[in-house]
C-alpha cells in the first residue's frame, strides 16, 4: 500500500531533492568549519552560510542578515528568547494557544518570578488584537505568539498586534513553527523585535537547525543562554558582543546549514504566494468534504481565510488514535493525534483531553490524497 504523508505540520516530508543532494555534497566534498578556517573550502561554508542567512531576511522581511541567528531549531529559538530576556518581576503576554516549546520555558521562568497571561483566543483560536491593549501592564517585557497554530491552523493578525506592540513599546516576538515557509511574513513591517523558525517544516529543510531574528534594539539587550567559541575574538574569554557571534558558540549544523540554504533556495525560486495558494487550495478541498460527513467535529476555522493548512478532526464515534491507526493501517494515511505538544489549545479549542487527529498537507500533497483522507475520515467516522 502507497502511504499518503499527510503530517507535515510536525516536519515537512518528502523535502526538495536539492536539500538532500546539498547536505550529501556538505558532508562528503566540503566538510569545513566556518569562522575558523581561511582555505578555499571553509570561505565556500561561510558564503553558504551567509547565503542562508540572507535568503531567510528576504523570505520573513528582515533586512540585516548579522541579526539571523542559526539555532538548532525553533525550541531553541524560542528559549533563547524567554530565558535570554524575561527576569523575575517581568510580565509577558502570550496567547491561550500555545505550544509548549514557549509554555514550558514560560513555566520555569514563572516558577523564578516570571509572571504571564494568556490572551483569551475565540472558538476558532483566533484572538482579538484589541485584548493585547487591555492586557498589557507597565511591566510587560514581551508578548509572544505562536502565528500559525499547530493544532487549529488559525493565523493570528500579526501586523495588528504589532501595531499596538509599538504604540506601548512592548517589544512583539512571533513563533512561526507553522507559518515560516508558506505565509507572508513581513518582520520590519510588523514592528517585530524577534522570530523564530523552525528549519524542517514549511521551509522544508532538514531537522536540527532553525533561525532566530532579532531587531538590533533586542539583540543588543538579550543575554545569550549559551556562550563557548566563536571561532572569533579568540584572545577573550569573554563572549563577543557583536552579531551572531554573540548568540552563536560551537562549531555549527553545517550539513544543516547547506540543507536549509537549498531549501531556502527553492521555496524563493516558488514564491510564497504560489506555496500559500497551493496550501489554501488542499485545505479547502478537505474542509469542503468534512462539512458533509457525519461523527467528526473540526477543531478550528471553516473557512479558509487566515489559516494554514492544519485541520483537526475529533471524531465523535471513534477514539481519536484508533482512527489515527485505522488511517495508517487501513488507508496508508500518516497523521498525527493526540494533544500535539499543545494542550492549552485543545483547551481553547474544546478538545482537551481526548485531543484531535492531524491532518496536514504540504507542497508535494495532491488533491487525489486530500480526497483520499476525505473518504477514509467519512468510512472511520462511522464507527
Ligand atoms: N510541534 C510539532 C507538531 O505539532 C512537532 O507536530
Amino acid at each position: 500500500m502507497d502511504t499518503i504523508y499527510l503530517d507535515n505540520a510536525a516536519t515537512s516530508f518528502p523535502k526538495p531533492p536539492a536539500v538532500a543532494e546539498a547536505m550529501l555534497r556538505y558532508t562528503r566534498d566540503v566538510g569545513a568549519s566556518v569562522n575558523r578556517g581561511v582555505y578555499a573550502s571553509a570561505q565556500g561554508a561561510e558564503i553558504t552560510t551567509l547565503a542562508l542567512r540572507e535568503g531567510l531576511g528576504r523570505l520573513l522581511g528582515h533586512s540585516d542578515p548579522s541579526h539571523c541567528i542559526l539555532t538548532s531549531g525553533n525550541t531553541m529559538g524560542l528559549n533563547m528568547l524567554l530565558r535570554g530576556w524575561l527576569r523575575p518581576g517581568d510580565h509577558c503576554l502570550v496567547s491561550s494557544m500555545e505550544h509548549n516549546a514557549v509554555m514550558r520555558p514560560l513555566q520555569d521562568l514563572a516558577a523564578r518570578g516570571v509572571r504571564f497571561d494568556r490572551i483569551p483566543c475565540d472558538g476558532c483560536g483566533r484572538l482579538d488584537p484589541e485584548d493585547v491593549r487591555r492586557m498589557i501592564r507597565p511591566e510587560t517585557r514581551l508578548v509572544l505568539l505562536a502565528h500559525g497554530s499547530n493544532v487549529g491552523g488559525g493565523v493570528q493578525d500579526a501586523a495588528a498586534v504589532g501595531r499596538i506592540c509599538r504604540e506601548y513599546g512592548v517589544p512583539f516576538a512571533l513563533d512561526a513553527a507553522q507559518t515560516a515557509g508558506h505565509w507572508e511574513i513581513d518582520f520590519a513591517g510588523w514592528g517585530l523585535s524577534a522570530l523564530s523558525v523552525p528549519g524542517h517544516k514549511g521551509l522544508m529543510g532538514p531537522s536540527g537547525i532553525g533561525a532566530l531574528l532579532l531587531s538590533s534594539d533586542l539583540a543588543g539587550k538579550l543575554t545569550p543562554i549559551i556562550t563557548g567559541g566563536t571561532g572569533s575574538a579568540s584572545d577573550l574569554e569573554v563572549q563577543p558582543a557583536y552579531m551572531p557571534d554573540r548568540f552563536e558558540s560551537g562549531t555549527p549544523n553545517l550539513p544543516g546549514i547547506y540543507g536549509f540554504q537549498a531549501a531556502v533556495e527553492y521555496i524563493e525560486a516558488i514564491g510564497i504566494p504560489v506555496l500559500r495558494q497551493h496550501e489554501t487550495a488542499l485545505a479547502a478541498r478537505l474542509l469542503d468534504r468534512l462539512r458533509d460527513i457525519p461523527g467528526v467535529r473540526l477543531a478550528g476555522p471553516r473557512e479558509t481565510a487566515n489559516r494554514v493548512g492544519v485541520i483537526s478532526v475529533d471524531f465523535q464515534r471513534v477514539d481519536n488514535a484508533e482512527a489515527a491507526s485505522r488511517l495508517e493501517l487501513e488507508y496508508g494515511i500518516l497523521t498525527r493525534c493526540g494533544l500535539h505538544c499543545a494542550p492549552a489549545a485543545h483547551r481553547t479549542l474544546g478538545t482537551f483531553p481526548q485531543g484531535t487527529v492531524r491532518f496536514s498537507p504540504g507542497w508535494f500533497t495532491t488533491p487525489e490524497e486530500m480526497d483520499a483522507a476525505a473518504s477514509a475520515i467519512a468510512e472511520i467516522a462511522c464507527g
